[in-house]
């Protein structure tokens, strides 16, 4: 009989790193993880880890002629800033890494007539506010509002949604009562803020980054203006929060697509946490005019009254707790090591 598992992929990212431990710590299931680069020695010890490509057909067949997929985790993707440089890389790994993974889940479903359950992060990145006076006009949009996404890795994300609805309810038209299908769940994360990692390619990366640089003593010019607003959220409930939505009872989901928040603030105000923890942090503002584009088309926070109510979803970190009890902490040790 084959062992049951656990796939994560894009393990050695920021939110894949945080998800491994997670789930490893809970202990009850075997994980593979798979990456296209190694995992930190650490966590390399505690998981199964794969380095290869996502696109690498010969590593799935691999993988399901010996494991018994029950949960995937599909984290790979190149974040919006890099996008932008590699757009058809982006849409390969972003939009053909997902197609492949949701056809064998779908298969894998199928076959043993026992959905697989798919939880694919999208972003912010898939809403596109088309001016700042829509954006303030419109603070919270619900999931189905403004999907005009601005961005390559938005369009990637938003199309990504769509196939995993497309594969769990309507693979090749198959009727109710035909073969199991896959039960496909996703979360939009808004810009995510970790202690142990920093980000790199993504758009929303001023936040952490100016965070980074002041525990580290050095100066830092944000690449957006000061009235820059969108929602963060703290990696430990980035990461509980798709633990939570795959453990959800499926009746209690009316929806497959959920918004999750946790708090929204300027870049101003971002700097004023920072400062508060860090009183000599030297932070001043450069603008990128590209990247200014895309923070400007992302909604300043994010409707998620459905996932509250749906499967429970209540972030444990509002902005002071995350900068007080995780972020600062966290990172002082970090940088006096
Ligand atoms: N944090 C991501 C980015 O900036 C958005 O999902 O690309």
């Amino acid at each position: 009989m084959r062992k049951k598992a656990t796939l994560i992929t894009g393990a050695a990212g920021e939110v894949g790193q945080a998800l491994v431990e997670r789930v490893v710590e809970q202990n009850n299931t075997h994980v593979i993880s798979m990456d296209i680069k190694p995992l930190p020695p650490e966590l390399d010890a505690k998981v199964q880890h794969i380095v290869g490509d996502i696109l690498d057909h010969s590593l799935f067949d691999r993988i399901v002629s010996r494991y018994d997929i029950t949960h995937i985790y599909h984290l790979a993707a190149l974040l919006s800033t890099s996008a932008e440089y590699s757009p058809m890389l982006a849409h390969n790994v972003n939009v053909g890494g997902t197609m492949r993974l949701l056809q064998l889940a779908a298969e894998q479903s199928e076959w043993k007539r026992e959905p697989v359950i798919f939880i694919f992060p999208s972003s912010v990145a898939a809403f596109g506010m088309d001016s700042l006076e829509n954006k303030a006009a419109n603070p919270r949009p619900e999931e189905w509002e403004w999907n005009k996404p601005i961005t390559m890795y938005g369009c990637n994300k938003l199309y990504g949604e769509t196939l995993g609805i497309y594969y769990s309810n309507h693979y090749q038209q198959l009727a109710e009562n035909e073969p199991t299908m896959l039960d496909f769940r996703c979360v939009r994360y808004p810009g995510l803020i970790s202690a142990f990692t920093v980000p790199s390619g993504g758009t929303s990366d001023y936040g952490p980054e100016m965070l980074h640089a002041a525990a580290q003593g050095k100066a830092y010019a944000s690449f957006v203006r000061k009235d820059a607003a969108i929602s963060f959220m703290a990696m430990p409930d980035a990461v509980g929060s798709v633990i939570q939505l795959a453990n959800a009872p499926r009746e209690n989901l009316t929806r497959q697509i959920y918004n999750i928040t946790a708090f929204s603030l300027t870049a101003e105000e971002f700097a004023a946490h920072v400062k508060e923890h860090f009183p000599d942090a030297e932070i001043t503002y450069n603008p990128d005019i590209s990247r200014q584009r895309i923070i400007d088309s992302w909604p300043i926070d994010m409707n998620d009254d459905a996932a509250r109510r749906d499967w429970g979803w209540d972030p444990e970190y509002d902005a002071e707790k995350a900068f007080s009890e995780y972020l600062v902490p966290n990172i002082r040790k970090r940088y006096e090591k």
